[in-house]
């Protein structure tokens, strides 16, 4: 058997391919990116891009040591040398924020507001929308502290789903508070799991050491029960003060907004970094236990990596999550449009032509042409099967003419258009294709 592809990745096809059921179309994930950025662009935030791999340090000190994602989920990356190793990045916020440190971006406005998309790694068990590979678009703000800015951030991914189409998502809205109330809360937890060590899983007894909140996190049913039948308390109650009063300043933007969300009074997300405002967004078309996106505040975590301290906030969204909410709503997604032209010479003489006749005509947008002389009827049935909005074939008595005859694919209708013409010809094609469109 050919080589396959490693376990948890997915190839992105493009449009046609046949075998699309557990891969993704390309065009779909250019158009979930194009639109993230679209809007994102218009909040005023701008690209960044940071590597693929990080120290594993990084990592380690932004995500945090009681995190599955740190504990059993990173890909090593060995290479020779005296090194405390790198890791594939798992996520995109604490690359972010290191270069936002080592690269002095404090100097620039603030807020900033930041954007990246690209393919993240985890470890993870394979399962519908949980890969080893995935790819997130993410936000980031650094250097305020405004709940307005936290309010405009699930805005924005709130616009982002509504620009894609999607009907059935739902905002899971929490906070997990300063870091004293989540210390309060965290002594609470270990108090009431501490008198029934023995029915927790071998993980949460680890959490209970070292960050117990990640025990209601627990993928174990065990613990789930044992949480259910304790009617342990939500991190809410827990909130202090001014965690409180900023909440209720997002809620109350989020409102006026009418943005619909749903209070989650015991909302954890599976990195340490988070403080106050936290959110997920789901969808039934990923499964109840997987998010489409989520996001939170990380005041905390530019000192936590060695820097000065920098306010954060922002979120992620999972692309492969979001094509499959797409895909359960039934959202028709654009493809890449064919060519507005295919040119075809009849005879190796006129080959070259052809050729140059497309390259010229690219100006104004996509036209292929054939590499070897063509038959009139295979060179209309290539055109076809590329979904060209129109297609024509040089023979010499055309070139000697210095004219095109070209057939309009959708009506059949020929037309000779002078090789002088022809941009304007492909303008009109061009035209009239984005009024249907
Ligand atoms: P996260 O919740 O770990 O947050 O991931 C964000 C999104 O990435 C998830 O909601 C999901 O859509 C997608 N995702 C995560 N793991 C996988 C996986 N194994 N397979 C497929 N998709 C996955 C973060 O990563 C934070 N950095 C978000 C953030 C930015 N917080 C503040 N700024």
């Amino acid at each position: 058997m050919a080589v396959q592809r490693p376990k948890g990745t997915q190839d992105h096809l493009p449009d046609g391919s046949p075998k699309l059921s557990r891969d993704s179309q390309a065009s779909a994930f250019a158009h979930v990116q194009d639109t993230a950025r679209r809007v994102l662009e218009r909040s005023g935030a701008q690209f960044i891009a940071t590597p693929l791999f990080e120290e594993a340090e990084l990592v380690k000190r932004g995500v945090g040591g009681s995190t599955d994602i740190v504990r059993k989920e990173m890909f090593t990356v060995y290479y020779f040398g005296d090194h405390g190793g790198y890791v594939l990045r798992p996520e995109g916020t604490a690359g972010i924020v290191r270069a936002y440190l080592q690269n002095g971006l404090k100097q620039l406005p603030s807020p900033l507001k930041l954007w990246t998309h690209g393919p993240m790694f985890r470890a993870e068990n394979v399962q519908k929308g949980r890969l080893r590979q995935f790819h997130q678009v993410d936000y980031e703000v650094l250097g305020s502290t405004d709940a307005l800015v936290d309010a405009e951030a699930i805005w924005l991914m709130w616009e982002v789903v509504r620009e894609l189409g999607l009907t059935g998502v739902r905002v899971k809205l929490g906070s997990i508070g300063d870091p004293a109330d989540r210390e309060a809360y965290n002594a609470y937890l270990r108090d009431l799991f501490g008198t029934h060590v023995d029915r927790l899983s071998d993980d949460s007894r680890d959490r209970l050491e070292r960050n117990p909140m990640r025990i209601l996190d627990s993928k174990s049913a065990g613990d789930q029960a044992l949480i259910q039948e304790l009617g342990v308390r939500p991190m809410l109650d827990f909130l202090g003060e001014e965690a409180r009063a900023h909440f209720g300043v997002v809620q109350g933007y989020l409102t006026a907004w009418d943005i619909p969300f749903d209070l989650d009074p015991s909302i954890v997300r599976g990195l340490d970094y988070y403080r106050r405002t936290a959110w997920e967004l789901h969808h039934e078309g990923v499964g109840a236990k997987s998010a489409l996106g989520g996001g939170g505040r990380y005041d905390g975590l530019a000192a936590q990596l060695g820097g000065p301290e920098v306010p954060g906030i922002g979120w992620a969204f999972g692309i492969e999550r979001l094509l499959l909410a797409l895909e359960a709503e039934g959202v028709a997604l654009p493809q890449m449009p064919g060519p507005l032209l295919y040119l075809a010479a009849m005879d190796e003489e006129n080959v070259g032509l052809a050729a140059r006749l497309a390259l010229e005509g690219r100006s104004r947008g996509r036209v292929e042409f054939a590499y070897r002389a063509m038959k009139p009827g295979n060179a209309f049935r290539e055109a076809d099967r590329r979904r060209a909005l129109s297609a024509a074939v040089i023979g010499s008595d055309e070139a000697a003419r210095g004219v095109l005859n070209i057939k309009t694919l959708g009506t059949g209708e020929a037309r000779e258009v002078p090789l002088s013409e022809l941009t304007t010809f492909l303008d009109d094609l061009s035209r009239q294709a984005g009024e249907q469109a």
